[in-house]
C-alpha cells in the first residue's frame, strides 16, 4: 500500500450507525490523523480524532473546497445518494482522493434493471425477470404464476420492492408505481421477478478496479418485528459469522465472485468502492441485488471482529493495490441489535433525552439517529443506536448485547429480542 509516510486526514460522509463504525474503525489506524464526519451524529461527536461538521452531503462544492483547504487526503462516502449524484466523479476531476464508485459505478444500485442485465451478461445466478416500462406489459407479465416481485428501478429510499403473494396484489404494486406515481421517476420502468425462497445472506466486497475481496458474511434482520413478521424496515439487526456462507463459499466464490471478477479484468465492469452482494440462498446462491456502499447494520455487526487495518484496505482500493492486502478477522461472533423508535418504519423520534452509560464490557454502542443539543445526547431518527456484543460464541454475544440494552434509555425505545437467534438453530458445518 502506498500510503503517504505521515498520517492522513480523512473526510467520512454520512451519519447512520454505518458511519459510526467506519470513523471509530478508522480512527484506530496509526496512519490515521484525523477524522472529519459530515454530518456525523452523537457517537462520531465524541470519537477520539474525530469532529464533526456540518457540510450537506449533496453539496458537493464546499465538499470539494474543504478538501482542499484542510487538505484531506481520503473522503469515504457512506451513502448512495451522493454516490448515484456522482460526487466520486466531482471529486476526482479535481484531483481528490475518494474511496466509493463513479455514478456509473453505482448504478448497479441506482438501476435495479440494470444490475439484472449485469447479472445475466456476465452469468450471475439471479431471478427470472423482464423489464417493462409500461403498466400494460407490466400487467401483461403478472399474468405469469413466477412474476411475484416487482422492483422499482431507480433509488426509492429502501421502498421501491413488491414481494407479493398473488396476482391481485402485483397488480396493486403496479397500479402504485405506474397508475399513482407513488415513485415518482424512479418507478417509469419496473424489473419484475419470479419470487425465490430461501435464507438471505449479506456479503461486502471490496474492489479496487479489478480485484475484489470478499468480507465477511452476515445475516441481516429486516422485518421489524419477531420471527420476521411485520413492515420491511433498513435493518433491526444482524450477525457474523453465518453458517450458512460457509456451506456455500465455494459456489459464491465460483458462480458470484468470479464473474465480477472476469467483467473487471474484461471492462464489462467499472466499479471500485465497496460492492454490497445481497444474496438469497436455496440450492444454490442467487443474487437478489447489489448495492454500491456499506450494508447498514451489516457493517456494524463485522467490523468489530475485523483485526486488520481498515484505512490501509480502503486506501488500497483507490490504488489499484488490494491484491496486496491480506484481511485478518478474529475468530469472534459478533451480535448487532438495533435500537429504534417506537413508530419506526413509519415514523421516527426526535429530541427525546438518551441515557447512555460511558463504558461497556464486551459490547459496543454505535449511534445512529442520535444528535447532540445543549451538551445533551437526544433521539434523532428512526433507527437510534446500534449495541453490538462481541464474545467467543454466538450465543454470548448475544448475551452481552441484550445484557446492554437494559441500562440505554430513551423514550419510545423498541428492538426485536430474537436477533441471530437462527443461528444458535443452525447446525456447525
Ligand atoms: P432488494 O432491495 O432487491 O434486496 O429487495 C429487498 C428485499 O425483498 C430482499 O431483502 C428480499 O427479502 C426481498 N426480495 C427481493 N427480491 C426477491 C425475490 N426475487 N424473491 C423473493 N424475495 C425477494
Ligand atoms: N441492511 C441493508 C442495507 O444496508 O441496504
Amino acid at each position: 500500500m502506498t500510503l503517504p509516510g505521515k498520517p492522513v486526514n480523512i473526510l467520512v460522509l454520512g451519519s447512520g450507525g454505518r458511519e459510526n463504525v467506519l470513523c471509530w474503525k478508522l480512527a484506530q489506524s496509526p496512519l490515521c490523523k484525523a477524522i472529519y464526519c459530515a454530518p456525523g451524529n452523537g457517537g462520531t461527536a465524541k470519537l477520539d480524532k474525530v469532529q464533526n461538521l456540518e457540510i450537506d452531503i449533496l453539496d458537493f462544492n464546499t465538499i470539494k473546497k474543504f478538501c482542499h483547504d484542510q487538505p484531506i487526503d481520503l473522503v469515504v462516502v457512506g451513502p448512495e445518494l451522493p454516490l448515484s449524484q456522482g460526487i466520486v466523479d466531482v471529486l476526482e476531476a479535481d484531483g481528490i482522493r475518494v474511496f466509493g464508485p463513479s455514478r456509473q459505478g453505482a448504478c448497479l444500485e441506482w438501476s435495479k434493471a440494470f444490475a439484472k442485465e449485469f447479472m445475466e451478461n456476465v452469468g450471475i445466478p439471479t431471478a427470472k425477470f423482464v423489464v417493462s416500462e409500461s403498466f400494460e406489459k407490466t400487467e401483461e407479465t403478472i399474468k405469469n404464476n413466477w412474476a411475484r416481485v416487482l422492483k422499482v428501478d431507480g433509488l426509492a429510499a429502501g421502498k421501491g420492492v413488491f414481494v407479493c403473494v398473488d396476482e391481485k396484489e402485483s397488480l396493486e404494486a403496479a397500479e402504485k408505481i405506474f397508475k399513482q406515481k407513488a415513485f415518482g421517476e424512479a418507478g417509469n420502468k419496473v424489473v419484475i421477478e419470479e419470487k425465490l425462497f430461501g435464507d438471505e445472506l449479506s456479503l461486502l466486497a471490496l474492489c479496487d478496479g479489478v480485484d475484489l475481496v470478499p468480507l465477511l458474511a452476515s445475516q441481516d434482520h429486516k422485518r421489524r418485528f419477531e420471527n420476521d413478521r411485520g413492515p420491511n424496515t433498513g435493518g433491526m439487526g444482524a450477525y457474523a459469522p453465518v453458517e450458512l456462507y460457509k456451506r456455500h463459499e465455494k459456489a459464491i466464490e465460483e458462480q458470484v465472485l468470479n464473474p465480477i471478477r472476469n467483467a473487471l479484468k474484461a471492462g464489462k465492469l467499472t466499479f471500485k468502492g465497496v460492492l454490497f452482494i445481497g444474496l438469497m440462498v436455496s440450492d444454490k446462491p442467487y443474487v437478489l441485488e447489489f448495492n454500491t456502499r456499506f450494508g447498514d447494520p451489516e457493517t456494524q455487526t463485522i467490523l468489530p471482529l475485523l483485526k486488520s487495518d481498515l484505512l490501509e484496505a480502503l486506501w488500497a482500493c483507490t490504488d489499484k493495490t488490494l491484491s496486496k492486502v491480506k484481511l485478518e478477522w478474529s475468530n469472534n461472533s459478533s451480535c448487532c441489535v438495533c435500537l429504534v423508535a417506537e413508530n419506526y418504519p413509519e415514523g421516527n423520534s426526535k429530541g427525546q433525552k438518551i441515557e447512555l452509560p460511558e463504558e461497556f464490557e464486551d459490547t459496543f454502542v454505535f449511534h445512529a439517529g442520535t444528535k447532540v443539543a445543549d451538551g445533551k445526547l437526544v433521539t434523532n431518527g428512526g433507527r437510534i443506536l446500534n449495541v453490538v456484543g462481541v464474545a467467543p460464541t454466538m450465543s454470548q454475544a448475544i448475551a452481552a448485547a441484550y445484557n446492554t440494552i437494559p441500562s440505554v434509555k430513551f423514550s419510545g425505545l423498541a428492538y426485536r429480542r430474537d436477533i441471530a437467534r437462527r443461528a444458535l438453530a443452525c447446525p456447525s458445518v
